[in-house]
């Protein structure tokens, strides 16, 4: 049995991630030359959960590719309204198309997806877990923006522990040499402990520190989070933490010349639209390089069959329900409950909590 889907940005080898930002280097300077390499094809963009970005940049680019566009962005629209699984719904898109996107906020819902779908199916964000596609636009960034990803100092500041993007971002920087973190948070939304471990693993050197202001000046890059108001349990735990980081003209003095500002986005408060004209902020153009990154995604799972083919490892199963209530196992309960086995612990192999 083999597998052919991004769950993950660690289901891409080192070599294969940094094809990948080639490939989405030379898109950008040449985009006519791909603008027939998916015709023909359909992609399925499944979206479960709210989304600009991430589903309209997946959209343009399988259209720029020359192929075209199915699905929905509102669940309520399909059968899901009437009650259809997970499993019913992948088994039947992806007979009807080559490659299937899908945003879904249960966590671990992607690889759910993945078990009963015969076309590849790309992780577009599920819940607090996982946004590969996100990661790969953020290395593209940095890679045209700063023109490399090593000895790169990178401060990233506000919901680090809920921000799935940060967590990916920290994880796939680890990789390259010289690279250090300065996390800038509250005491409560403060990295988890597994991303310090990577950190660690990796002798990636990185501070906490809780003041924006005071560690900005010897970044090269700063990448902002929104305080994710969803994430929370309660509305007063939100606002005991929202408008903390606020980047504006002023704090911008501060930095570095050649600093630049990433964010995921959208963004409620946290950059002031005045920083926006400053030639560092680069969270427009980097929602432009998701568009690339995509396209090269695409064009490497459909054009290139065998490049991320790897061996599908035999899934151990338990009776045991994930201790995490946000997993999908605990709300597709047909799921089998696979697991694996990390430091002594059982380890869900849907959302990656210990079960
Ligand atoms: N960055 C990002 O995922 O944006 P959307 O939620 O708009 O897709």
């Amino acid at each position: 049995m083999k597998h052919r889907h991004v769950i993950d940005l660690e289901d891409l080898t080192f070599s294969q991630l940094q094809q990948t930002i080639e490939l989405a280097g030379k898109i950008k300077e040449n985009p006519e030359k791909y603008s027939h390499v998916c015709d023909g094809k359909i992609m399925a963009t499944l979206f479960y959960e709210p989304s600009t970005r991430t589903q309209m940049s997946f959209q343009t680019a399988m259209m720029r590719l020359g192929g075209k566009v199915i699905g929905f962005d509102n669940p309520q629209n399909s059968s899901v309204a009437k009650g259809e699984s997970l499993k019913d719904t992948i088994t039947v898109m992806s007979g009807y198309a080559d490659i299937v996107a899908m945003r879904n906020p249960v966590e671990g819902s992607a690889k759910a997806a993945s078990l009963y779908s015969g076309v590849p199916v790309i992780n577009a964000g599920d819940g607090g877990h996982l946004h590969p596609t996100q990661t790969l636009t953020d290395v593209v960034t940095l890679s045209n923006e700063k023109g490399r990803l090593n000895h790169l100092k990178i401060g990233l500041c506000g919901d680090l522990k809920n921000g799935r993007t940060v967590h990916s971002l920290i994880k796939t920087m680890c990789h390259f040499e010289g690279n250090s973190f300065v996390l800038i948070s509250t005491k409560d939304l403060r990295i988890p402990n597994y991303i310090k471990d990577i950190m660690d693993k990796s002798n990636c050197p990185y501070v906490e520190v809780d003041n924006l202001q005071d560690n900005i000046s010897d970044l090269d890059v700063l990448y902002m989070t929104r305080i994710q108001r969803e994430r929370f349990a309660s509305p007063e735990e939100y606002e005991a933490q929202k408008g903390v980081y606020i980047l504006d003209k002023e704090k911008m003095k501060n930095a570095k010349e050649d600093m630049i500002v990433l964010h995921p986005l959208p963004r409620v408060d946290e950059i002031t639209v005045e920083v926006d004209d400053d030639p560092r902020a680069c969270y427009f153009k980097q929602a432009v390089y998701g568009m690339y990154g995509r396209m090269a995604l695409i064009m490497l799972l459909l054009e290139d069959k065998d490049y991320y083919f790897t061996n599908d490892v035999e899934k151990k199963t338990t009776e045991k329900c994930c201790s995490n209530p946000r997993c999908v196992v605990n709300q597709e309960t047909y799921l089998p409950k696979h697991y694996y086995n990390k430091d002594n612990n059982i380890i869900c192999d849907y959302c990656d909590h210990e079960i």
